[in-house]
């Protein structure tokens, strides 16, 4: 079986550590699911674990990949739920103490058979591509929760986006967008502010730049590089919910503006399956798709990974398996 799989860990040169190639397909856990996978999307995930992050050196050689669609032996076309949790735990998986994503201790997606619970099956939506349902994966399922779980938006407020044009960031437009938020965007480039513009952002700003008036609730993946940005544009009372740190985290905290101002700070960390299944049927009636940066075929996996690192992808890059 080809697959996408990190067979050591580099900080500092995270695409070394990938290989790309044949593998014995692991035997799954009593009960699973065999998928054929017809499209998987790339996440900051897996060059997370490339990298280390998450994944310790005694769980290698590990396929990667969370997010992915395809077709179960006895043919329904479906969605993969990267949350495992364990199948004792009640309630909101992603608070299962237990609970890892596929990927960190289970064969991932990048691959052409991934193996799951039963339970992290969701039906394809009738009429959608492979490659859509793949693309609604991990960042939507994160923007979703953030939304509507997580900060409770509701139509009317306004809201701050953190990072132009990334995975996460389109979902949190698009999705903000279409439930009567007022949207604005920051970013580093004009060309990607242009992109959020275009996905229905009502204000796009350079990062770090004042804002015309205080947000309800800003959400952050960016970390270090605009966290005083965010906490400094909240409205007394409004909330920050933060589910990244792609620049690293923040030891200046400004707890003095925290207490004063009565923020909320929230963190968030993908979603449940309920959410999963909602979020699904929100697209579906909306007609919203996430922005596809680029499709690769598995074999060529180096290539999306190359295109994830270099920080240009625009929304989500997709992998086919070619067989
Ligand atoms: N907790 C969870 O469950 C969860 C789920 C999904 C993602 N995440 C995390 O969330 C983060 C974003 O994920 P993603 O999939 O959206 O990644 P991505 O597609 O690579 O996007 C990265 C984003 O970060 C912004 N950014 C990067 N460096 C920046 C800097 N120096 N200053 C300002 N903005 C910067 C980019 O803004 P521009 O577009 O303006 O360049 C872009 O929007 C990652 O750290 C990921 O691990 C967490």
């Amino acid at each position: 079986m080809i697959a996408a799989r990190a067979v050591r860990a580099s900080s500092d040169d995270p695409l070394s550590a990938l290989e790309v190639g044949e593998g014995a397909e692991a035997p799954p856990p009593a009960d699973w699911v065999r998928v054929t996978v017809r499209a998987a999307a790339l996440n900051r995930h897996d060059l997370w674990s490339l990298q280390g992050v998450g994944l310790p050196a005694d769980r290698l050689p590990m396929v990667l990949g969370c997010d992915a669609s395809g077709v179960t032996d006895d043919g329904a076309e479906v969605v993969v739920h990267a949350v495992v949790s364990d199948p004792d735990f009640r309630g909101d998986e992603t608070l299962d103490p237990r609970r890892t994503l596929l990927s960190e201790l289970h064969p991932g997606t990048l691959a052409e058979v991934v193996h799951v619970p039963r339970r992290n099956l969701l039906p394809k939506p009738a009429g959608w591509s492979f490659e859509l349902a793949a693309s609604l994966g991990t960042a939507w399922l994160t923007a979703y929760r953030m939304l509507f779980t997580q900060a409770r938006a509701v139509p009317g407020q306004t809201v701050l986006v953190q990072g132009a044009a990334g995975g996460v960031s389109n979902a949190l437009v698009r999705l903000g967008v279409s439930a009567g938020l007022r949207v604005w965007v920051t970013g580093r480039d004009p060309g990607r502010l242009a992109r959020a513009a275009a996905w229905g952002a009502h204000g796009t700003f350079e990062t770090g730049r004042r804002l015309p008036e205080r947000v309800d609730a800003v959400f952050e993946t960016v970390g270090k590089a605009t966290w005083k940005h965010s906490v400094q544009s909240l409205v007394p009372g409004g909330c920050i919910v933060v589910a990244g740190a792609t620049t690293g985290g923040d030891p200046s905290a400004l707890l003095e503006n925290v207490f004063f101002r009565q923020l909320r700070v929230l963190g968030s960390t993908m979603g449940t399956r309920d959410e999963f299944a909602r979020l699904l049927r929100y697209c579906e009636i909306g007609d919203l798709q996430a922005e596809v940066d680029s499709v690769h075929t598995l074999p060529d996996a180096h290539a999306a990974f190359a295109r994830l690192a270099s920080g240009r992808a625009v929304g989500k890059v997709i992998v086919t398996p070619t067989r």
